[in-house]
């Protein structure tokens, strides 16, 4: 493990337990690499092509899915440096085509045919932390409920002043499970320990998995989820792709009661999907926790 120190540069630093790598995952290398160059390919068109997709109604009221760059929320916002495309993939009959593009031509087809592959590993893991908490083993699965899943996929570009502004500010993800394809070449992913940053540093074609708010929620802290962040470099361009899986919007988010007795109180609150995605993106933009405003 290395320290990130107050450096904002990206090094050769290993951090495992938080955002754990995986690698014997079974998606063909060849997979991830054309979803990653495809997805390179997107961003690098001219800016007109991208706005087809953009996630701006009429040019000022923001949308989740789309291509553009950072959500306004507030006024005094610092704005993150990165573009992304944001998709719904799951559940597959709500995929609005609309906001996938259609060059490159094999675009479609390779982010279905990774997200695929991504929802199996989902499914293990999801299984064997239910194991290994001793609640049912169809537990966050069945909570799940064919919730849907989100890619994103953050283009960072060079940045000339890499002291200034993130790629992404810190934070920890609002979802039950996030499975993280990053740039195999540029890094830039620091997560963060007892206050201290470490850079992450993986081996092309591991997968990172990232437990969420809703994970660390439901499992009442016994895992929780990891606050990291991405810097930005003056050099070259990075590119990641997230697959965020979330419950089912029909469900309310709680600590599983078979974690819970006398010894062991509820330490979040119950909360309604809508309720805790909207509070996530107001304290999201402002660089805060929503699950701290959670805590019993
Ligand atoms: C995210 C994120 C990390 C990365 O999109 O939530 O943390 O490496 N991305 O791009
Ligand atoms: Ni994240």
């Amino acid at each position: 493990m290395e320290d990130a120190g107050d450096s904002a540069r990206a090094g050769g630093g290993q951090h495992r337990g938080a955002a754990e790598p995986l690698t014997n995952h079974g998606v063909e290398t060849s997979l991830m690499d054309s979803v990653m160059n495809l997805s390179r390919e997107f961003f690098n068109q001219p800016i007109e092509r991208k706005q087809k997709f953009s996630n701006l109604i009429d040019g000022k009221n923001f949308q989740v899915q789309g291509y553009g760059t950072d959500r306004v929320v507030t006024q005094d916002q610092i704005l993150d440096w990165s573009d992304r495309l944001h998709l719904k993939v799951e559940p597959k009959e709500e995929q609005d085509l609309a906001f996938w593009p259609d060059h490159p031509e094999s675009f479609r087809d390779v982010l279905n045919e990774y997200a695929s592959r991504t929802k199996r590993i989902r499914d293990n893991i999801i299984q064997a932390m239910a194991k290994l908490l001793e609640l049912d083993e169809d537990y966050f699965f069945n909570r799940l409920n064919k919730g849907p899943a989100m890619a994103r996929i953050n283009y960072y570009p060079p940045c000339p002043r890499p002291d200034l502004v993130f790629g992404v500010r810190p934070h920890s993800d609002g979802s039950l499970l996030t499975i993280l394809l990053v740039d195999r070449a540029v890094g830039g992913l620091q997560v963060q320990r007892d206050g201290k940053w470490y850079n992450v540093q993986t081996t092309p074609h591991t997968l990172l998995i990232n437990l969420g708010d809703t994970m660390q929620v439901m499992c009442n802290g016994i895992f929780r989820s990891p606050v990291h962040r991405v810097v930005t470099n003056a050099e070259k361009e990075r590119i990641s792709l997230a697959m965020f899986y979330s419950v089912n919007d029909e469900k309310d988010i709680e600590p599983a009661a078979g974690l819970l007795d006398e010894n062991r109180p509820a330490r979040y609150r119950k909360v309604s999907v809508g309720e805790f995605r909207a509070g996530f993106i107001g304290k999201f933009s402002r660089g805060e926790r929503y699950i701290d405003s959670l805590k019993i």
